[in-house]
């Protein structure tokens, strides 16, 4: 009797706990079907424009987008915003300016997270392009789900920094009255190179590797191999597409392809011309043989160089996928899109 009751409560208890776990499962599947079925009202509401709340949680709404746009100084940056600026009103999106003091590209742990919990939430000024010279920012560290879009462009080192050396003596075209840095200053590189002054020692190369790179210690020690790496990493994982100046009518148009929502018109604004050029140093003295070869002899340089190589790689991989140049007229074209979706099953009936 005993062995037979013992059996039979067994038998029992598996019934019950098959019974539960058939509940349990028959609940999961009314919830799973009912959020699919809410995505799926979600899709179809924002296909038909922009309507405004129910789509907050769809990952991919264009309404939502968020683009940082962390600018290296004198890489044509102002002519790319410029462009924002132009078609913000046109395309209605947000473009807002980050400003920090003196310009400094690395915040406070605390200013990075007002931030990151800034940008996040600020729902009004979504879609939206953040711009400013502020050091790469991982979101995710700081607990939330969902990175912005980066993009940025670089520049070959040495281009970049004769341009900044020069521009901080001699400001440019487009605030001529605006008194810089080094006003008054006539040294030429080359002099500057001989004297080994500390505005062109190798440091000041170190610019474009620890923008990517981040806001940590180790990425703003000149010639750290762990910040190329790092740098290396961050623009293949975490930025959409990096363009490079010597180059920005090909960015320009791989920037309307992949977001058209924001950059609806940018390429033909950039043909037209008015704005690619937009901001000139307005004294350059080129520098002389000798001073480019005691620059490039220095570990600086030469991870700064492969770092701009790396991205320049990376680009022309994406520019020969994605348009086409006339070999002739140099006309950019966008390629047409070279997949697409068959043999869908079931059929609705
Ligand atoms: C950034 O803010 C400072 C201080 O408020 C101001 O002096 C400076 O002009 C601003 N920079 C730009 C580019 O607007
Ligand atoms: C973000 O910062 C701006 C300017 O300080 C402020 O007006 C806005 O309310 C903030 N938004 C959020 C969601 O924190």
């Amino acid at each position: 009797m005993v062995s037979v009751r013992g059996v039979w409560g067994v038998g029992v208890c598996f019934t019950t706990l098959l019974t539960i776990l058939y509940l349990h499962l028959a609940a999961e599947l009314s919830t799973l079907r009912s959020a699919l079925q809410q995505t799926g009202t979600a899709i179809s509401l924002s296909a038909t424009g922009p309507s405004s709340t129910a789509t907050s949680s769809l990952d991919l709404d264009p309404e939502q987008f968020v683009i940082i746009y962390n600018r290296v100084p004198k890489t044509g940056s102002t002519s790319l915003i410029g462009l924002a600026y132009d078609l913000c009103a046109i395309n209605a999106f947000n473009v807002i300016h980050v400003n920090t003091s003196k310009n400094s590209p690395t915040l406070s742990l605390s200013d990075q997270m007002k931030f990151v919990y800034n940008v996040s939430n600020w729902d009004e000024k979504k879609p939206g392009i953040y711009h400013g010279h502020v050091a790469y920012i991982d979101f995710v560290r700081f607990g939330v789900s969902r990175q912005p879009v980066y993009i940025n462009m670089v520049r070959a080192p040495l281009d970049r920094l004769v341009s900044y050396y020069y521009f901080l003596r001699y400001g440019d075209d487009l605030r001529p009255n605006l008194i810089r840095k080094r006003q008054g200053n006539k040294m030429t590189l080359d002099e500057c190179v001989l004297r080994k002054h500390v505005d062109c020692s190798p440091s000041v190369l170190w610019i474009q590797v620890p923008f990517f790179c981040g806001q940590h210690a180790e990425c703003w020690v000149p010639g750290s191999d762990w910040a190329l790496q790092q740098a290396k990493h961050n623009l293949v994982h975490q930025y959409l597409v990096v363009g490079v100046t010597e180059e920005m009518e090909q960015f320009v148009a791989l920037l309307e392809a992949a977001l058209p929502r924001l950059f609806h018109g940018a390429l033909h604004l950039y043909q037209q011309g008015s704005k690619s050029h937009l901001r000139k140093t307005v004294k350059k003295v080129m520098p002389s043989e000798d001073t480019i070869a005691r620059l490039q002899n220095t570990k600086v340089w030469r991870l700064e160089n492969e770092f701009y190589n790396f991205a320049l790689d990376h680009f022309h991989f994406l520019v020969r996928k994605g348009l086409i140049e006339d070999p002739n007229t140099g006309q950019i074209t966008v390629r047409e899109s070279a997949f697409n979706y068959e043999k869908i099953k079931p059929k609705k009936g």
